[in-house]
Parts: C-alpha cells; sequence; structure tokens
C-alpha cells in the first residue's frame, strides 16, 4: 500500500499499436503522460503467439526517447540479455517459469546495466519469488495469461500485488510493482490500491482512436483523478 516513493507509470504496449503510423503514435502517448513503452517480445514457444525481436526495437529507439521496457515471453531468456540491452531495453522483466536460474538471468541483468525485473504468470504464486526481491528492480504481476492483448483483467491476481507490497514494507526493499494485462480506466485505481504503480494498457490506450486523451484518461483514473 505503500505508493509514497513509487511514482505512477504508464507503460502503454506496443503490442496493440499500428506498425504504419508507430512514431505518431509513440509521439501522442508521451504528450498523454506515458513515460514507459512496454515492448511484448514473445518467441512462439513460452507463449503461444510471435511478435517482434531486437530489429524493431532497435528502429524505434531512433524515433522516441520514452523508456524501453521490455517484456521477454521467451524460453531461456538468458540467451537474448545482452541482444536486448544492445537494441535499446532500459529495463527488462523476464519471466520465473522460462528459465531454470532465475537468480543467474536477475543477475546478468543488472551486470548488463539495465534495470531487472521478474514476472509470474497467473498459476504461478508470487510467493516463489521471495528470495529474489532484494535482487529486482520491478516485479510483474501478469493479470492475463501472456500471449496476447486484448484480454479482461483477472482480479483475483490483485493479492499478490498486495503482498509484494507488504514484503516490499515489512523488508525494507525498493522495487516498482507492475501490473499487465486488461489495465485500463475502469481497474486503473484498483491496481494502484492494491500496491501496484507502473501499469501496462495495451488496448485501453494503444488501441484508442485518441491515444493521447486515453493515456491522460487511465492515468487520472490511476491517481483517483475524476
Ligand atoms: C500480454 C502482454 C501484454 C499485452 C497487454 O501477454 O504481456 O503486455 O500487450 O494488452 P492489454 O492491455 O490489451 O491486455
Ligand atoms: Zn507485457
Amino acid at each position: 500500500m505503500d505508493n509514497v516513493t513509487h511514482n505512477i507509470i504508464l507503460a502503454p504496449s506496443l503490442l496493440a499499436a499500428d506498425f504504419s503510423i508507430v512514431g505518431k503514435q509513440l509521439a501522442e502517448i508521451k504528450e498523454g503522460g506515458a513515460e514507459y513503452i512496454h515492448l511484448d517480445v514473445m518467441d512462439g514457444l513460452f507463449v503461444p503467439n510471435i511478435s517482434f525481436g531486437t530489429p524493431v526495437i532497435k528502429s524505434l529507439r531512433k524515433c522516441t526517447d520514452l523508456f524501453f521496457d521490455v517484456h521477454l515471453m521467451i524460453d531461456r531468456p538468458e540467451r537474448y540479455i545482452n541482444d536486448y540491452v544492445g537494441a535499446g531495453a532500459q529495463l527488462i522483466t523476464f519471466h520465473y517459469e522460462a528459465t531454470e536460474n532465475p537468480r543467474a538471468v536477475l543477475e546478468q541483468i543488472k551486470a548488463a546495466g539495465v534495470g531487472a525485473a521478474i514476472s509470474v504468470k497467473p498459476g504461478t504464486p508470487v510467493e516463489v519469488l521471495s528470495d529474489l526481491l532484494p535482487l529486482c528492480d520491478m516485479v510483474l504481476i501478469m493479470t492475463v495469461e501472456p500471449g496476447f492483448g486484448g484480454q479482461k483483467l483477472m482480479a483475483d491476481m490483485l493479492p499478490k500485488v498486495e503482498w509484494l507490497a507488504r514484503e516490499r514494507e515489512a523488508r525494507g526493499l525498493d522495487y516498482d510493482i507492475q501490473v499487465d494485462g486488461g489495465v485500463g480506466k475502469g481497474n486503473a485505481a484498483d491496481c494502484v490500491k492494491a500496491g501496484a504503480n507502473v501499469l501496462v494498457a495495451g488496448s485501453s490506450v494503444m488501441g484508442q482512436p485518441d491515444l493521447r486523451l486515453a493515456a491522460t484518461e487511465v492515468l487520472s483514473a490511476a491517481k483517483g483523478i475524476n
């Protein structure tokens, strides 16, 4: 519940963008107050969908100064950390379920000089992350099954967010808490109330006709401003 030192950050997801006008869209979400662009990398193995990889991220780096929040939904992410850092990632999230040694992957990301974050799928209890929390700059709670945008937020994932906020407080830790999947103006305040401060928004922002307005509305809802 302690978000005093954790600013609310909007992270629209590129997955819902129109790639033919992506530079313009990135400028619009920035005007609407977004600070991050959430980049969903899918390999067709860890999740049943394929999205994009380093070439896309590298060229986007030339047209925006938004913070690059890379969400790796790939098997054995340790194979690719340096490639994503080279492409412009500033924060890398990987999945606890995707590797045999999550601690080593967190250390590898930190050694590469960018933010390190870990995520759990809906079926994985958040408590498995307990020993890893001191190494995390951010923890991502999936509020849908990873793989596709446009799904409905699973409200029963919010207790995981509450647990992370309590652990942070009790242990004097300092990670951000991100939620991803089905987040929009109707539930952003619930996510923040549970303890989340980094909100991914795919269809609710990048999929809207007026991106600037949609970003502003989700941020206002998250901050409890009407
Ligand atoms: C799902 C991705 C999400 C997705 C969110 O696997 O991790 O980041 O883009 O899209 P929405 O906000 O539409 O659920
Ligand atoms: Zn994501």
